[in-house]
């Protein structure tokens, strides 16, 4: 039994996410992931969309994932690898390097990102789209008032 563990914030769940989590997978026969709590992404100074209690139960539902666990903190990831008996630690390339002291513990692998997405991409759109938003709403109050007047 190969077991393989990853962590993440998984915030506004998107195919770079899905795809990473399948890939992990493939590797062996049982996918561990740790998501993020709200309080270690303000460690963290990410702020997330999604509350920790959705988006654990979204990644609980991929098919690929068979255990989620929280995430709270740095120093967490020996333990969890001896107590889940964990042969792969993967991540994102986008932390290379940066778990390599693990290799004492079990294989570590880096796999490729996912072009053109993030979920930081996602909410710097989501902030775009709503000041638009706004503005097209200024409009049509604006419109609506000027036709108020003609009959004041
Ligand atoms: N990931 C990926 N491809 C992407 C985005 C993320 O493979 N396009 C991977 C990351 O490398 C990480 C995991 O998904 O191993 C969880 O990443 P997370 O930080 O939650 O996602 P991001 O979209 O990178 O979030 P943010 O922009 O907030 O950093």
């Amino acid at each position: 039994m190969k077991t393989i563990l990853t962590y993440g914030t998984f915030d506004l769940f998107h195919i770079g996410h899905l795809r990473l989590l399948q890939r992990l997978r493939s590797l062996g026969d049982r996918l561990v992931v740790g998501v993020s709590t709200d309080d270690f992404n303000r460690v963290k100074n990410k702020n997330t969309v999604v509350p920790f209690a959705d988006r654990i139960k979204i990644v609980e539902s991929i098919r690929d994932v068979d255990l989620v666990i929280p995430e709270t903190c740095w120093e967490q990831k020996v333990k969890d690898i001896q107590e889940h008996s964990v042969s792969i630690f993967g991540m994102g390339n986008d932390w290379e390097g940066r778990f390599d002291y693990l290799k004492d513990y079990c294989e570590v692998v880096y796999l490729p990102r996912t072009e053109g997405i993030s979920s930081t991409h996602i909410r710097k759109t989501l902030k775009v789209l709503d000041q638009t938003h706004v503005g097209e709403l200024k409009q049509a109050l604006d419109l609506i008032s000027s036709i108020v007047e003609r009959f004041d």
